[in-house]
């Protein structure tokens, strides 16, 4: 077993800085005179070289557009050093401009602001970029290893100067990290408006934005992280635990009988580290591989891995025990997933649940690492000789194909877990297709997610607690369980199940203790849920009994936000499976009904050009606008999604749009008729 020392992880390079001397930075924007430059730290996790894309003449446009944010009395020095980033890293970052303060959520009242809305924004975003947060954060990366809040240092300095001054009669604009201005509007529109990777359809090829990145003229933003609603691994642990429990009901309903069993997956990153957590809360032995010995240490140091093994004899042997003692226990194997996979088959090894969520939207830039290599080989590899790595990442998904088809003949039930894992094996010739053109093993979507939660309504609700009090967090999640047992006892009998399994988790939520960064909270519920706990929040913040605005958001990853057809709406059989209507209706219509912002991505999740989605932040501050906008917004969010799920013929989907209906008479949703397949089998 490895042992690691449990300490928090710090970014030793940064100063404490007292609140009035933060305001007054922020406020400089970008500064007039240069700081000094910065030593590249390498204590950090750092995000890996981008491959070699631009022709010499575009290198020359990508260091111009860089130039533009700075007087021209700076650019004979900067030029040099953005020359040296775009070498070195493949993108200007900008490195010279990170703030020497300590970025992370501060209490809301601690930021410059003219807007509350504007400083709870900054509350948020600030959390995306904070080091126990982030996975490359000298990097503006959050998590998914490209899902960038900016794209260089100079973006982050004139957003935060913009969100200072900005008042409620203003709107700031984000091109993918560029902010391009404020601009005039009016106290019930957005006060951000961000759009993350928007391309002309035929440039949305991974290569495309290789180059448009480097270029510094768009962003790949994932999902919470270019919209500033991340809310560090609880926000996954939480529909990973889901996932994972109703995965293991899938392959036995009695909770005894799954004591112990196997659950074995990969990937400990931004998002994937939720897995071991999840696993060990539904009662499993949870096996995680993991190539990035930091990643690893991340984890293992907040408590999200309970043991570590590098040798594949001691794990092996420690997973018989763990499984004959039936225990609840989270084990990461530091080592690339293919070897762990092929060694459970050689030893025949009972595998119960399979799963992998490695960063396979990104194959080609170190989203997946090839077996056989090391893990500092691959990241030379990657920059230096793209053809052969793409190669060797090939081979080794054809390989990880083959093992997991021969453990899932015994019986083991493999789920994709949104991470285009089967759409990319498939592209490398695995053999994962079945005869009628379809994969052999469902998304867990289509399992899971889908036909139990999305389609009910049933998301990824969140709030953020602006004053980052732990004590009025605690106070949210009362009102929350509130509501949630509230309605349980009046629940129809379909969705008494995603009810009773929110009680548990927001009742077990403090004791978990979930919170990294913000002090956030997540839990599944439909439209009424949401809106039934968002107004007794504001309400609460009306009466002092929450100090400060709370932040309402959602994972993009949720009923009408996202449509992404091999992950969000694989469980859309209609053929609108491929059409991208719903998530851009989504983001205008949360817009205008009184969001505080919203955001538009392209890519996330499963890759750039694969997927459309959005999110919104809205900030609750006791008023009766707040009140009247969240009933507003809320309704429309989840109700939008469940009425096209609905017209896709799903079962839960048109239940709960008919129930909507009868309670909200303005509410009037185009159905179905469904056409008897008698009739189409004599066509
Ligand atoms: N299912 C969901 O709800 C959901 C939600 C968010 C993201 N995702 C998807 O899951 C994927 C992972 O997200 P993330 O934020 O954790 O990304 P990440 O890049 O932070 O983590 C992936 C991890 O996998 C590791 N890895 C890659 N190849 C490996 C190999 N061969 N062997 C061992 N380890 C390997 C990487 O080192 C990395 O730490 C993404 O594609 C993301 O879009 C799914």
């Amino acid at each position: 077993m490895v042992s690691y020392a449990r300490e928090r992880i710090k970014n030793l390079t940064d100063i404490q800085m007292n609140a009035e001397e933060f305001k007054k930075v922020v406020l400089t924007g970008i500064p007039d005179e240069l700081p000094t430059k910065k030593a590249y730290d390498t204590s950090i996790n750092h995000a890996p070289k981008r491959k070699e894309i631009l022709t010499p003449a575009e290198k020359k446009l990508a260091l111009r557009n860089a130039l533009r944010y700075f007087p021209a009395k700076h650019h004979a020095t900067l030029i040099k050093e953005f020359a040296e980033e775009l070498n070195t890293c493949g993108r200007i970052y900008m490195y010279r401009f990170r703030p020497d303060y300590k970025i992370y959520a501060r209490p809301i009242h601690e930021y410059p602001y003219k807007s509350i809305q504007a400083a709870a924004i900054m509350h948020m975003l600030s959390n995306n970029l904070d080091y126990a947060v982030a996975q490359h954060p000298h990097e503006l990366i959050t998590y998914g290893g490209n899902g960038a809040v900016f794209q260089n240092w100079a973006q982050y300095l004139l957003t935060m100067q913009y969100l200072a001054t900005m008042t409620d009669e203003q709107t700031l604009v984000m091109y993918s990290g560029h902010p391009m201005g404020l601009f005039p509007s009016h106290k019930d529109a957005p006060r951000v408006v961000v759009t993350n990777g928007m391309m002309i359809p035929n440039y949305s090829k991974p290569d495309d934005w290789e180059k448009f990145n480097a270029l510094g003229v768009t962003q790949y933003g994932q999902m919470t992280a270019g919209s500033y609603m991340y809310i560090g691994p609880q926000g996954i642990v939480h529909g990973t635990t889901i996932t994972v429990m109703n995965a293991a009901r899938k392959i036995s309903k009695n909770e005894e009988e799954r004591k112990g069993k196997l659950f074995v997956t990969c990937g400990l990153g931004g998002m994937s580290g939720a897995q071991p957590k999840a696993g060990k809360i539904a009662g499993l032995v949870a096996v995680v591989a993991e190539i990035n010995p930091k990643a690893t240490h991340t984890r293992h140091s907040q408590g999200w891995v309970d043991e570590v093994y590098d040798n594949l004899d001691q794990l092996i042997t420690r997973i018989k025990t763990a499984t004959t003692n039936r225990e609840a226990v989270s084990i990461a194997y530091q080592g690339n997933v293919v070897d762990l996979w092929e060694r459970l088959v050689r030893d025949d090894i009972q595998v119960d649940i399979g799963s992998d969520q490695t960063s396979l939207h990104n194959p080609w830039a170190g989203g997946y690492y090839p077996v056989g290599i090391s893990f500092e080989e691959a990241n030379k590899m990657m920059a230096e000789q793209p053809a052969v790595f793409k190669q060797h990442v090939q081979e080794t998904l054809r390989r990880h194909a083959v093992a997991v088809n021969t453990l899932a003949s015994k019986g083991m039930y493999f789920f994709d877990y949104g991470n285009a894992f089967l759409l990319e094996a498939s592209r490398a010739g695995a053999d994962i297709v079945k005869a009628d053109g379809t994969f052999r093993y469902n998304s867990y979507v289509q399992d899971i997610l889908g036909p139990m939660c999305f389609d009910y309504g049933f998301g990824p609700f969140r709030w953020v607690c602006s004053s980052a009090d732990p004590k009025d967090l605690a106070t949210t999640d009362q009102l929350a369980l509130d509501v949630l047992e509230d309605m349980h006892r009046a629940a129809p009998d379909e969705i008494k199940q995603q009810l009773s399994d929110n009680i548990t988790w927001i009742k077990d939520a403090m004791i978990n203790n979930l919170v990294v960064g913000s002090q956030a909270r997540i839990l599944y519920a439909d439209s009424e849920a949401r809106i039934r706990i968002a107004a007794a929040m504001n309400k609460a913040i009306a009466e002092g009994k929450i100090s400060a605005p709370v932040v309402l958001g959602r994972d993009h990853h949720d009923v009408s936000g996202t449509d992404s057809p091999y992950r969000e709406t694989s469980n859309i059989y209609d053929g609108s499976a491929f059409t991208a209507d719903m998530a851009v209706q989504n983001f205008v219509g949360d817009a205008f009904r009184g969001a505080t912002w919203v955001s538009l991505h392209n890519g996330g999740g499963v890759g750039w050009g694969e997927v459309i989605n959005g999110g919104f932040g809205m900030v609750l501050d006791g008023s009766a606008d707040s009140d009247r906008r969240l009933r507003s917004m809320l309704f429309w969010d989840v109700n939008n999604g469940i009425a096209r799920r609905g017209w896709a013929r799903n079962e839960e989907a048109l239940f709960a749009i008919k129930r909507e209906m009868a309670r909200t008479p303005e509410l009037k949703v185009t159905l179905p008729n469904l056409v008897d397949d008698k009739l189409l089998d004599q066509v």
